[in-house]
């Protein structure tokens, strides 16, 4: 009897321990299994989309948001404007573009942004960029009205 109570007893103490931490432990590989399936199963989903979106938006946005821009841009390629313009900031025969929608309107005191550029680029040498020769070609003015002003549209993108 005391044998069998001795035998019993310490089964009595330690079961409801197992059990315990029985439950402790499914219950964290639970939390933990389906944390990281969720993850597990949001995360390679999510990226791909938003890697995708991000990709997509970017050339397709500048189009969708003015065309003009887009066809500004194929005139500026079209007409070997990047043999000597960057529309980064770094100088190459002229200067760098960035930023030249903000500039153009101070570089002639009456004349605004489109005045600037309008003459710029059908006329360069009635302003010559300080520090730059006067190299650019008066041939421009030539082209179509409408392809100038998109290329006034492209150059204040930048
Ligand atoms: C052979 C080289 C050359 C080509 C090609 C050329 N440019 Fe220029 N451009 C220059 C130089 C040099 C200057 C700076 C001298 C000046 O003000 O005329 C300049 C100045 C400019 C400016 C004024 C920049 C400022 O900071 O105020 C604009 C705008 C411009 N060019 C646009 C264009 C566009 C648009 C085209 C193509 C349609 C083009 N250029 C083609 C050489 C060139």
């Amino acid at each position: 009897m005391g044998y069998q109570l001795m035998r019993l007893s310490p089964f009595s103490r330690v079961t409801p321990l197992l059990v315990v931490s029985a439950l402790v432990i499914v219950i964290a590989l639970a939390a933990c299994s389906s944390d990281s399936e969720h993850a597990d199963s949001g995360n390679p989903v999510t990226p791909i989309p938003t890697l995708v979106t991000i990709d997509t938006p970017d050339p397709s946005d500048e189009a969708d948001a003015d065309p003009a821009v887009a066809s500004g841009e194929e005139v500026f390629a079209a007409n070997a404007c990047v043999a000597c313009h960057s529309t980064g900031e770094n100088d190459v025969v002229g200067p760098g573009l960035a930023g030249i929608g903000e500039r153009a309107g101070t570089r002639v005191a009456g004349q605004s942004a489109d005045e600037y550029l309008n003459e710029a680029i059908k006329a360069p040498g009635a302003f010559i960029v300080d520090g730059f020769a006067n190299a650019m070609p008066g041939t421009f003015g030539n082209l179509p009205e409408g392809e100038i002003n998109d290329l006034i549209t492209f150059l204040k993108s930048l």
